[in-house]
């Protein structure tokens, strides 16, 4: 069986490159961003960022010199946000309150996803905004905004971070109030950047502010690219994996939490803590890796690695199930659906109800000659690790797509099996 023996320094953290580009729309400066991640999903937002009149100077998408727009953008443009719902979530708070006329478009997977719900509080703010029956293309015309008190039907840090950055150009003061805590990114950056925001209880409130862009910027490593190859070190006999400068946040961290809880011999070494702590995971092959129950609770803060916690629950002894994860059925692909017929393929026994996934394990994967990724880069790269316990050549469709988060994915892989 294949072994993943060594360190790895995993590429900069997703949701926090997306909001530097993004957010250097309303704010001004400049910024030497170190460790941005040079995925496609983060090249859409910093294209954006430019079609509106802004800048950015690179030669590799890691080291990138943003320059700020300072809310003052081109009054027609029309953004291609590709596969990123980020992107598009994000820059529609931040464009209802510009003043021009913005049409928002993404690929065929992106036109699926749900738009209205951004939609429906920036409206309450006065914004002018229209989906296609909910869905994408999204015309704006910016205008004007008043703040509003808001509770989030759906714990979404994307919800949330279009309000608070419609919120800063807001007159008065804007609530987002959570369900759940979900990643608190947007809050953190926007304190830094100079608004006025403080957080009660679940509430965040945010006051019209003027942004500026820090002189610099290091992206940590991200958690959610960590959890590959440290979940597959747990159940791949003889592993030992490093996750070095990793992101510790502990809205994103809750994957972590159920580690533990199942047994996973997982240490955490942290060396900086702010402006976001930072550290090395280290996880271990772990023999006596057992079931757990994901409370609906957690799942905001583990969103993104339930199809790698699925993997390892296929080898826990017992029955893992993953409580009000609906939201999983709207990612890039409904992913409940993806993770239970392609690992069932292999000899799992998973099942995906409307909001559940129920794991019964320990199951032996077998050997399939081709999988189907969907075009979605977690499931191809869940569906690449799953493959390391059979050792058999496999065909996953679309697997290009890990460049959406991971263009370094198959590269890292090698260099942990020693290849
Ligand atoms: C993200 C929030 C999450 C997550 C996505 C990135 C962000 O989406 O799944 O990969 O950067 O705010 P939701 O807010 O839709 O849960």
């Amino acid at each position: 069986m294949t072994v993943l023996k060594g360190s790895f320094s995993p590429p900069g953290d997703k949701s926090i490159s997306h909001r530097l580009a993004l957010m250097a729309i309303l704010a001004s400066g400049e910024c030497e961003v170190s460790n941005c991640l040079p995925g496609e999903d983060v090249q859409s937002s910093l294209k954006a960022l430019k079609t509106l009149g802004g800048h950015y100077e690179t030669s590799d998408f890691i080291h990138v010199k943003i320059s700020g727009l300072g809310g003052k953008t081109v009054d027609n443009a029309q953004i291609d946000c590709g596969n990123s719902g980020t992107t598009m979530r994000l820059i529609s708070g931040i464009l209802a309150g510009c003043s021009g006329k913005f049409v928002l478009d993404g690929d065929n997977s992106l036109r699926k996803r749900p738009m209205e719900r951004i939609a429906i509080p920036l409206r309450k703010m006065s914004a002018q905004i229209e989906t296609q029956e909910g869905r994408c293309p999204i015309t704006i015309n910016g205008q004007p905004l008043y703040g509003i008190t808001y509770d989030l039907p759906v714990a979404s840090a994307q919800l949330k971070s279009a309000v608070l950055l419609a919120g800063v150009q807001a007159s008065g003061k804007t609530c987002v109030g959570e369900p759940t805590i979900s990643r608190d990114h947007t809050e953190r950056m926007l304190k830094q950047m100079g608004a006025q925001i403080v957080q009660k209880n679940q509430n965040w409130i945010v006051e019209q502010s003027k942004l500026v862009l820090p002189d610099k910027f290091y992206v940590p490593g991200d958690p959610s690219s960590a959890a590959f190859f440290l979940c597959a070190a747990a159940i791949l006999k003889d592993s030992a994996v490093i996750s070095r400068n990793t992101l510790l946040n502990s809205t994103r961290t809750g994957f972590i939490e159920i580690l533990k809880r199942m047994n996973v011999d997982i240490q955490i070494n942290k060396k900086m803590d702010q402006p976001e702590p930072v550290g090395d995971i280290q996880v271990n092959y772990s023999s006596n890796i057992v079931s757990t129950e994901i409370h609906a609770n957690e799942i905001p803060l583990l969103v993104d690695e339930v199809p790698i916690l699925s993997l390892i629950a296929t080898q826990a002894k017992g029955k893992t199930v993953f409580k009000g994860v609906q939201e999983l059925r709207i990612k890039e692909t409904d992913r409940l659906e993806a993770i239970s017929t392609q690992l069932n393929k292999m000899g799992a026994h998973i099942e995906a109800g409307k909001d559940t996934l129920t794991i019964f394990g320990p199951t032996p994967l077998k050997s399939v000659a081709k999988l189907e990724s969907f075009g979605d880069h977690r499931i191809a790269m869940t569906l690449r690790l799953a493959n390391l316990l059979t050792e058999s050549a496999l065909e996953i469709a679309h697997e290009e797509c890990v460049a959406i988060s991971y263009p370094d994915f198959h590269k890292t892989l090698d260099h942990l099996r020693g290849s």
